[in-house]
């Protein structure tokens, strides 16, 4: 019964929600410590370059795959340390399999790539003989999710390109992090910017609001405390500390035009030390 009132009220909670457009208008505007010279309009124009990273390469010899130019940066960047290693990553969307087959060539050879998608059609994508598997259910049921993550995870990477609704975002989110990601993984949620966009936002408020508070859940430990309670060997040092799973175990976020990445590392206690 409680699942289900969560569950109704996340669904219709965003009738109540601020649009989502409003957010970014008032933050530009009314972002009241930021002095106009950093405010001010200035314009953007075009590229006439494409990235200049492998994963391109791999992404513009392929077809049926659909990703945002930006985006291979960011990839590049947060994917290219677990480049060395057979890895475990599972896509949400599969769309015609483009991705699944260009992840497959980025990483190592014997990695196992799995890619859910809610479409019955995305079946064909699969490759067993290559270790590239679809299975076939919705982002937002945590029993398939659960079910996936006994089949093929825990994984080392999450990318979330499913339907870019919050409400999904939410669910995947909160279904795979604790259970479904290892210890040194990378979950990263792409098309952010379908936040500002009312059709996707179907949650009391984004999952963009909500990383943006996870952002302070990194420095729970920090809370109601002083810098000697940190300080190496200090008589009012703690030696251990409670945290929340997620103060725990988030290592850090990162915010991209449109991508967030959530790093999972489980904290040691922070030490303050002066030499
Ligand atoms: C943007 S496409 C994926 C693109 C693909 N990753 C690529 O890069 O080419 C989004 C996919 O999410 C799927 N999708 C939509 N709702 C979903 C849900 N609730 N659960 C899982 N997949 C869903 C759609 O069927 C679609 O294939």
């Amino acid at each position: 019964m409680r699942k289900l009132l969560n569950k109704l009220l996340l669904k219709f909670g965003y009738l109540i929600t601020k649009a989502p457009r409003l957010l970014v208008e008032q933050s530009i505007e009314s972002a009241g410590m930021l002095p106009e010279h950093l405010t001010e309009k200035v314009t953007i124009g075009e590229s006439a370059e494409t990235p200049d990273n492998e994963l391109y390469e791999i992404f513009a010899a392929d077809t049926n795959v659909h990703k945002w130019r930006h985006y291979f940066d960011i990839y590049t960047r947060h994917f290219d340390p677990y480049r060395s290693k057979p890895i475990r990553m599972l896509e949400i969307g599969v769309f015609r399999g483009g991705s699944l087959r260009m992840w497959k060539q980025y990483f190592h050879p014997e990695s196992l790539i799995v890619g859910i998608d809610i479409d019955r059609n995305c079946q064909q994508y699969e490759i067993a003989e290559q270790q590239v598997y679809v299975r076939i259910g919705s982002q937002g049921d945590p029993d398939f999710l659960a079910a996936v993550n006994k089949e093929f995870g825990p994984f080392d990477i999450v990318l979330d390109d499913g339907s870019h609704k919050t409400y999904h975002q939410l669910i995947s989110f909160t279904s795979l992090f604790r259970d479904a990601l290892k210890e040194g993984g990378c979950y990263m949620v792409e098309d952010m910017h379908t936040n500002y966009w009312t059709s996707h936002v179907d949650t009391p408020q984004s999952f963009i609001e909500l990383a943006k508070q996870m952002v302070d859940m990194l420095h729970e430990p920090y809370l109601g405390r002083k810098e000697i309670n940190f300080r190496h060997k200090h008589a009012e040092a703690v030696t251990e500390l409670a945290l929340s799973y997620l103060g725990a175990n988030l290592n850090g976020i990162a915010f991209y035009d449109s991508i967030i990445v959530f790093d999972k590392r489980l904290k040691k206690l922070p030490k303050s030390e002066q030499r």
